[in-house]
């Protein structure tokens, strides 16, 4: 609510314009600039929205400064010391954990949709067979909407419930069938009895002649980066994903949206480039030419999983996740592997040059996430579509929150034009 007001004068001293100051429960208050243009015929110019809130959220709070990450106002920590990725998804969507007879409903619900339509399996085909799985994803998520779109009234709250259990319970199958899809094998139908993370692995990487059998420890550190992932309040493919929703657009195709955006290297892409990057680099030896290149400024190259835009300090899902990164390597022998060597020394230089230290470029979570998907014996390019899974609750939580906003209007940033200035168009033969 507004509770006090800013004045703002022009250049001239001519404009003044009295914005008021809206402060939220926790984090820096915000100028409501609504009025500024209207006021004093200024727009505000934040390329990259490093200074701008697109929007008022009660899902997720990041304080980047001290490193701290809440769901609903859990923290992060707790959450994935205590629950499992369904009850996150349950309090990300409702605002609260849910009570036993809550989750017990809430697992039938979703197990009840874990099936796809037969038909959604036949878009698989029509994609090469070594296509990016983020591609095909891009694809056969947008593709739900076409299943699902005379039966979405997304004004409706029943609609988008439904829309967001639907999403939430078919996604596993969705992600698991583009790696069968590009392995060639048959895909695996879900198992409603087993949990979302496990059913997930057993679709991915069981094979049908065989009992899959699950590791404990492997399924857990699976849970936890689905939990680590699942939302990061206004990030950039979630902030496509309300754009997109805030034109009335179907639920599915704007999570397809988010999934493209995610797909960049400089967001959800990280975690396969972290890989690509270790694997190019190739033995320990090589570390100190690649940390020079990252500090080279004439040279493109960054040490991908490093740095973050908000955590300044350290990113508290990179801590949780560094911990599980050490349980499966140790659970599966893999210390003296020579890439995972590799990448704990790569961390150990980083951590304690003066040029990662002084900007703050700290390892964040996909520099972990990534190592412990490779040591699950995952393709690095399925890691991209396992972070969309994650955070597809994330996505659908917060374009339904979007919706239910009074305030809603369709998203429709200005700009500052620096073109050529009017002109007139000259006959072909005489430009
Ligand atoms: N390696 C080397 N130098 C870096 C790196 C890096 N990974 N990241 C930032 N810098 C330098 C950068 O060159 C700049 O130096 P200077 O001030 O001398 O010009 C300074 O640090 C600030 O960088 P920036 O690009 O202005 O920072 P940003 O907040 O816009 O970018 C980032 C954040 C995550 C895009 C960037 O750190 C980066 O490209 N990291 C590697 C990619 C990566 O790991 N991305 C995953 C992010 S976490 C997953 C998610 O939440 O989506």
């Amino acid at each position: 609510m507004a509770e006090e007001i800013l004045s703002l004068t022009g250049d001239n001293q001519d404009k003044v314009s009295q914005l008021p100051l809206i402060h939220g429960t926790l984090g820096p208050s915000v100028v409501d600039i609504r009025g500024l243009y209207a006021q004093t015929g200024y727009f505000t110019y934040d390329p990259g929205f490093t200074s701008t809130a697109s929007c008022s959220s009660k899902i997720t709070y990041i304080d980047g400064d001290n490193g701290i990450l809440l769901y609903r106002g859990y923290p992060i920590e707790q959450l994935a010391e205590k629950c499992d990725f369904l009850e996150v998804c349950y309090l990300l969507l409702k605002g609260d954990l849910p009570n036993g007879s809550e989750m017990r409903e809430f697992v039938t619900t979703i197990s009840k949709h874990v099936m796809v339509h037969e038909q959604l399996t036949k878009f698989y085909s029509g994609f090469r067979r070594d296509a990016h799985p983020m591609a095909v994803l891009v694809g056969v998520v947008g593709a739900l909407s076409a299943f699902y779109h005379d039966v979405t009234d997304v004004t409706c709250h029943k609609d988008r419930y439904k829309a967001a259990i639907r999403l939430i319970a078919k996604m596993p199958n969705i992600v698991a069938m583009c790696h069968k899809y590009s392995t060639g094998l048959p895909f695996i139908y879900p198992k409603r009895k087993l949990g979302y993370a496990e059913n997930f692995m057993r679709m991915m990487m069981g094979d049908p002649c065989d009992e899959y059998v699950a590791n404990p420890v492997l399924i857990r550190a699976l849970d936890r980066i689905l939990i680590l992932h699942a939302d990061h309040e206004q990030n950039a493919s979630t902030s496509t994903v309300r754009l997109a929703g805030s034109s009335g657009a179907n639920p599915y195709a704007c999570v397809a949206a988010g999934i493209a955006c995610l797909w960049g290297a400089a967001h959800g892409g990280a975690n396969e480039a972290v890989l690509n990057m270790l694997e190019e680099i190739g033995d320990v030896s090589k570390i100190p030419e690649y940390v020079a290149k990252a500090k080279d400024k004439n040279d493109p190259f960054r040490l991908m999983g490093f740095g973050h835009r908000v955590y300044k300090n350290y990113d508290p899902r990179a801590k949780l996740m560094r911990q599980t990164c050490h349980e499966v390597l140790d659970e599966l022998n893999l210390n003296n592997d020579p890439m995972f060597k590799l990448a704990m020394e790569l961390e150990r230089i980083a951590l304690e040059d003066p040029y990662f230290v002084e900007k703050k470029l700290y390892p964040n979570v996909d520099f972990y996430s990534g190592i412990v998907l490779r040591a699950l014996g995952i393709p690095t390019e399925m890691f991209t579509a396992i972070f969309a899974l994650s955070r597809s609750v994330g996505w659908i939580a917060q374009w339904d929150e979007m919706i239910s906003d009074p305030e809603l209007k369709i998203g429709r940033p200005r700009q500052l034009y620096r073109g050529v200035a009017k002109r007139d168009v000259k006959p072909i033969s005489s430009r």
